[in-house]
């Protein structure tokens, strides 16, 4: 099973895409980790990515596709993978296809979270993320049981530095401007699947299984 789940930020992709690649054995690569992860190494490429990704902007497709295409050879990624927020631009989608092709396989299908903007800043702006397992919760929507705290491991739940409503606001036109036209890419394709990303995680997740069996 090979897929990419396209949305905008807050759209829900990181939630079911967790779920989904755990249920699956499969695993979910999420460029957004990735770069996170470079970033509170301090290495030079997460050195190079944070300065792009604190004001909301995309890092250049160069530094993006080699962490993927290094992630796509790894062991575990044999079997398949979910791309969660990878390819964001349309010379990222042809990269992809590149690399998928000289691997000699294809994209199985693209998940499309359709949310409304006023629930994407509800939801980005009230995210709360784990800084020792990463999990994510929602002040409002999936509060953790201790304020805080992780349920899981008890870690300290944070604020994402782009998070503020300022940059959330800019991320969202980056997306409209950049990413969006990869509807269009996708749908020409005949691999687009469109899913109403708004109401219970479990729905949606319903929603994204049958969409896969299909
Ligand atoms: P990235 O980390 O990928 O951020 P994003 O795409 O903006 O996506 P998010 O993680 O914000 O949202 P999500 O859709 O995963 O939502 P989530 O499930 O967490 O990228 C960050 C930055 O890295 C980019 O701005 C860019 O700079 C750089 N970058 C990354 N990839 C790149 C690429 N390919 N090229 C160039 N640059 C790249 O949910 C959000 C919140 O909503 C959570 O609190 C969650 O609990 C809640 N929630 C989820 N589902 C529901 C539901 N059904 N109902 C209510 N609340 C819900």
């Amino acid at each position: 099973m090979r897929l990419i789940f396209l949305g905008a930020p807050g759209a829900g992709k990181g939630t079911q895409a967790r779920t989904l690649a755990g249920e699956r054995g499969i695993p979910q690569i999420a460029t957004g980790d990735m770069l996170r992860e470079a970033v509170a190494k301090g290495t030079r490429l997460g050195m190079e990515a944070k300065s792009y990704m604190d004001r909301g902007a995309l890092v250049p497709d160069k530094v993006v596709v080699g962490l993927v295409a290094e992630r796509l050879d790894q062991d575990d990624a044999k079997k398949g993978f979910i791309l969660d927020g990878f390819p964001r631009t349309v010379a990222q989608a042809e990269v992809l296809e590149r690399l998928l092709k000289d691997r000699e396989l294809v994209v199985d299908r693209v998940i499309f979270f359709e949310v409304s903007e006023g629930e994407l800043l509800r939801r980005l702006t009230g995210r709360r993320v784990c800084r020792g397992c990463g999990a994510t919760y929602h002040l409002a929507f999936s509060p953790p049981k201790s304020a805080g705290r992780c349920d899981r491991c008890e870690g300290e739940l944070y604020q994402r530095e782009d998070d503020s409503e300022a940059t959330v606001r800019r991320r969202l036109e980056v997306y409209a401007a950049q990413t969006s036209p990869l509807l269009d890419y996708y749908r020409s394709r005949g691999l687009l699947t469109r899913i109403a990303g708004e109401g219970s995680p479990e729905a949606i997740g319903r929603a994204i299984r049958q969409a896969v069996a299909r």
